[in-house]
C-alpha cells in the first residue's frame, strides 16, 4: 500500500492532499483523557509505550489520518539530560530555570539513550500496529524553543531571561544550544532507527526572534541537525516548523535544507507557494477553525485546498489542535479535505 504522505514529502504530487493535524492526539478526545487518568501525570503517559502507542494511534483510528505522530513532548529531551520535567495540572511544564553562570546539563550518551528508551518502544509499537498506508512521523522541539522552556523553568510570554542571556553572553548560550543540539540528534536518529518515517522540528518560539539572531539560533542549529541526519539517514524526510518566521521561512527552508516547512496561520499561501515554488508545504487551517466548525470550516478547507492545488502539500493546521474542540468538527474537516481534487 503506497504511503501519500510520505510520497509528497519525497516531492510526489496528490490532487487531494495528504491530512495530519498538530496535536490531533490530546484532550479534545475522550479516549485520550481516560488513558490519560489512567497513566497519572502527563510524563507517565509519554514514558509509558503502550499507553502512548495507544494514544498515538487513536486519531488514526477515529479519522484516518494519513499521519500518526509520535505521542511525546518536546520536553523529552531536558528529561533526557537529566533535568527534572513536570507537568502541573492546567498549568503546563515546570522545570528547574537554567541561569547564566550555571552548570550546563551533562550529554551522556548511555544515560541519554536510557531515559529516552520508552519514547523508542512507542515508536516501534506503532510502526508495528499502524494500518499499512499511514506515516509516522517522529519529532523533537528545535534548540532554540526547548532552551527557552529550560530557561524560563516553563511556559513564558516575553522570553526575558532566555533573549537576555543569549544577547549578553552568546558564547555560554552557544554551548548551551549546542547541548540541546547534540541531544535532539542522537534522540531523531534513534526514533529514525525505531522506525519514524519522517521528522518533525517544532521552533515554536522561533518568531520572538529578530531576524539576525533568528539566523544563529533558529535556523543554524536546525541546518546542523539537518546535516547530520542527512549523513546517517539520508532517506528520512525532514520537516521544519520555525512557527513565527514570517518572511524569513524562505530563507530557514534555504539554508537548513529540510524538505518541507510547515506554515503558520499566518503566511499567505499563494506567497508561500510563489517564494517556495517546489518544497513541499504544510499547514495552515487555523485551529480555532476546528472549534467553530460548520460551513466556514469547510470554506476554509476549500481555499487552502485551492491554494495549494497542483503542488506537494500536507493539510495540517498553522498551530496544534485545542483542548475545546469537539471530535466531530475534526471528522467533518477530514471530509472536506478528502473532497478536495476529487
Ligand atoms: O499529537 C501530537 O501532536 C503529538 C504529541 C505532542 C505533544 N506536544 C503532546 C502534548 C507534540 C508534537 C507536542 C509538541 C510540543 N510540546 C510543543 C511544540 C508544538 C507547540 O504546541 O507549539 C511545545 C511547545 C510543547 C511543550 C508543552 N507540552 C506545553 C507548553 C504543554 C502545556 C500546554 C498544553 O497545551 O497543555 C504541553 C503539554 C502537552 N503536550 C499536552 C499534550 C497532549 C497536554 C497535556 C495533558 O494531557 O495534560
Amino acid at each position: 500500500m503506497t504511503k501519500k504522505l510520505r510520497n509528497v514529502l519525497t516531492g510526489a504530487i496528490e490532487a487531494t492532499p495528504p491530512v495530519w493535524f498538530m496535536r490531533q492526539a490530546g484532550r479534545y478526545l475522550p479516549e485520550y483523557r481516560r488513558l490519560r487518568t489512567e497513566a497519572g501525570s502527563f510524563m507517565q503517559l509519554c514514558l509509558d509505550p503502550r499507553k502512548a502507542a495507544d494514544v498515538t494511534l487513536q486519531p488514526v483510528s477515529r479519522f484516518g489520518m494519513d499521519g500518526a505522530i509520535l505521542f511525546a513532548d518536546i520536553l523529552i529531551v531536558p528529561h533526557g539530560l537529566g533535568t527534572e520535567v513536570s507537568f502541573r495540572e492546567g498549568e503546563g511544564p515546570s522545570l528547574p530555570p537554567l541561569r547564566p553562570g550555571d552548570a550546563l546539563p551533562e550529554l551522556d550518551p548511555e544515560a541519554f539513550s536510557a531515559r529516552t528508551a520508552p519514547i523508542m518502544e512507542t515508536v516501534r509499537i506503532v510502526a508495528a500496529e499502524m494500518p499499512a498506508g499511514t506515516t509516522l512521523i517522529g519529532f523533537a522541539g528545535a534548540p532554540w524553543t526547548v532552551a527557552t522552556y529550560m530557561v524560563e523553568g516553563g511556559s513564558s510570554r516575553d522570553f526575558t531571561q532566555t533573549k537576555r542571556w543569549a544577547y549578553a553572553r552568546p558564547a555560554e548560550f552557544q554551548s548551551l544550544i549546542d547541548r540541546i543540539t547534540d541531544a535532539t540528534i542522537l534522540y531523531l536518529r534513534a526514533q529514525a532507527d525505531a522506525g519514524a518515517e519522517a521528522l518533525q522540528l517544532f521552533d515554536s518560539w522561533a518568531g520572538v526572534l529578530p531576524a539576525d539572531a533568528f539566523g544563529r539560533w533558529s535556523i543554524e542549529p536546525a541546518a546542523r541537525i539537518v546535516s547530520a541526519l542527512r549523513k546517517t539517514h539520508p532517506g528520512i524526510p525532514l520537516i521544519g516548523f520555525p512557527r513565527g518566521a514570517g518572511p524569513s521561512i524562505v530563507d530557514y527552508a534555504r539554508r537548513t535544507g529540510v524538505d518541507a516547512v510547515s506554515l503558520d496561520t499566518s503566511i499567505p499561501l499563494a506567497w508561500a507557494r510563489g517564494a517556495m515554488p517546489d518544497l513541499c508545504l504544510q499547514g495552515n487551517l487555523d485551529p480555532q477553525w476546528l472549534v467553530v466548525g460548520g460551513d466556514g470550516l469547510d470554506d476554509q478547507v476549500a481555499r487552502i485546498g485551492e491554494a495549494m492545488a497542483g503542488a506537494p502539500f500536507i493539510f495540517n493546521l498553522g498551530h496544534g489542535i485545542v483542548p475545546e474542540t469537539p471530535p466531530d468538527h475534526v471528522g467533518r474537516a477530514v471530509a472536506a479535505i478528502r473532497r478536495l481534487g476529487v
